[in-house]
């Protein structure tokens, strides 16, 4: 499969939709995604679901001072700055936990682009996990 990496690059929302500290669950093309604004020019985009039990991450609380995210339904901790899971469920370890997948994201003229992964990207992210990703067991060899 060959992809062309500009046709990767999709409209998600224009910059003053997304406040300061705020976050704001989108579709994109085909894919959901929440973006996380730390600061004027930090914007995280990521998968917006919890790794614990799916609960939509958008309804957790975001501190842009330690760039951490905390889950509404079991105070899961994430720090969005690497996916990586800080705090299990409940105040639980966080080890066994995937970290949340991440999407680059840039700003052009006020606007900004997800860059959603390609089904290769995917199966390398979910092969690093030792899971089986969308396209079969390949990724795993
Ligand atoms: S669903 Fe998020 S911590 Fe349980």
């Amino acid at each position: 499969m060959i992809v062309d990496s500009d046709t990767t690059w999709h409209f998600a929302c224009k910059l003053n939709q997304l406040p300061l500290g705020g976050m704001k669950h989108v579709r994109v093309f085909d894919t959901e995604v929440l973006l996380v604004r730390a600061s004027k020019e930090d914007i995280v985009a990521m998968e917006p679901w919890c790794p614990h039990n799916w609960a939509p991450l958008v309804d957790g609380k975001f501190n842009p001072g330690s760039m951490k995210l905390t889950c509404c339904e079991h105070g899961m901790q994430i720090d969005i700055k690497d996916g990586e899971i800080t705090r299990g469920p409940n105040g639980g370890p966080a080890g066994h936990y995937e970290k949340c997948f991440r999407f680059p994201v840039k700003v052009e003229r006020d606007r900004i682009y997800v860059h959603l992964k390609t089904p290769q990207e995917v199966d390398a992210y979910y092969a690093q996990c030792g899971v089986p990703g969308i396209l079969g067991s390949d990724a795993l060899k």
